[in-house]
């Protein structure tokens, strides 16, 4: 097949409602094939509703100008990010390398494709010069069945209660910020971005689990907000783990964990999901001794002349929860 045109669809050429749909025909083409979705949510609904903010669109053209392939970047806070889908039928005749060769520099593109299809984005990114440098896996277990997990032990030095409102705010942004120094995005919630998602309809106290000094229950060791969203669904998310810097290495990472699964499980839901870094190497071993295990992973690629600074830039996707 000859090379494909690629045209790029921005704020001064705007994506048509025939192209929008036609997209979104090779998307859901793709994911049927693939067995995985090519496009994640937000990148979808930028196409659905011609967005163009921030927004460009890339059409993969073949001779008789039917789509043979997509590609979308977001600029915003951090590096732009991309995702990249080649219609099954066209793939293997250069349309993503092509695609590829017209995304901004600095580009962050998103793999979400699993089985075989995630074999095909690791060849074809090895071929066009990509290095992984973000891994997210989403891992999950069920509430009823599968192997129990043990009881929480804590040293009697500790009590557990919940989150109190107007007691305990102060207390446990800094526990979150002591907790997620290294890291970016949770490290950095503010007072402002708690009050946020105390106003969302599925925050609720007793879902926010903390581990207090016995002797003086203002005093937070560990926290493990969980969360049910949406609130009438069936499966809760281990939302946010927290353990004090200078407390870490005592096992109450695993404790506070049982405690909000105990927590979500009293609820009656059936499953239980979070989002980790892959290289977030004892979060990802604690689950998995929990009996948690890969749903799925998204693989983040940067072009290798560009890698050098994507460790320490986190942007990209939002990754609601950060075991
Ligand atoms: C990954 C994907 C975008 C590749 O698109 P494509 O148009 O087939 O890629 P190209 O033809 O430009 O391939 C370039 C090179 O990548 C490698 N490659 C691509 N697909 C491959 C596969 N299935 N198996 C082995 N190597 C592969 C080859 O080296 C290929 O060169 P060659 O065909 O001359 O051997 C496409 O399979 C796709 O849409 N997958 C689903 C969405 C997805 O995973 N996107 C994330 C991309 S990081």
């Amino acid at each position: 097949m000859p090379r494909p045109t690629v045209a790029l669809r921005d704020t001064t050429t705007p994506l048509t409602p025939d192209e929008s749909a036609a997209v979104l025909a090779l998307a859901a083409e793709a994911a049927d094939a693939d067995g995985s979705e090519p496009l994640s949510e937000q990148f979808r609904l930028s196409a659905r509703s011609r967005e163009h903010d921030g927004v460009g669109h890339l059409l993969a053209l073949g001779p008789d100008g039917t789509l043979v392939g997509y590609a979308q970047s977001r600029s915003g806070e951090g590096p732009p990010s991309g995702e990249l889908v080649v219609a099954p039928g066209s793939r293997r005749s250069g349309v993503g390398t092509a695609l590829l060769a017209r995304l901004p520099d600095g580009i962050r593109l998103w793999s979400h494709a699993t089985g075989a299809a995630a074999d095909a984005a690791t060849a074809f990114a090895r071929a066009t010069g990509l290095v992984p440098v973000r891994s997210l896996h989403v891992m999950g277990r069920s509430l009823r069945d599968g192997t129990p997990w043990p009881a929480a032990s804590l040293d009697p030095r500790y009590a557990v209660r919940s989150f109190e409102p107007g007691r305990d705010e102060d207390a446990w942004l800094a526990l979150n910020a002591a907790a997620f120094a290294h890291h970016p995005e949770q490290g950095s919630l503010r007072r402002a971005d708690l009050d946020q998602r105390m106003a969302e309809p599925w925050w609720d106290p007793a879902g926010l689990v903390l581990v207090v000094e016995a002797a003086d229950p203002d005093v937070l060791a560990a926290s493990h907000w969980t969360k049910v969203d949406p609130p009438d669904g069936d499966v809760g998310e281990v939302y946010v783990v927290a353990v004090s810097p200078d407390r870490q290495g005592q096992g109450l990472g695993r404790a506070v964990t049982v405690l909000g699964l105990d927590h979500l499980r009293s609820l009656g839901l059936a499953r239980v999901v979070l989002y980790v870094d892959e290289d977030n190497v004892a979060a990802v071993r604690t689950y998995a001794a929990l009996g948690f295990e890969d749903v799925e992973v998204h693989r983040q690629f940067a072009r290798a002349s560009e890698a050098g600074d994507a460790a320490d830039q986190v942007g990209g996707v939002s990754s609601p929860a950060v075991g």
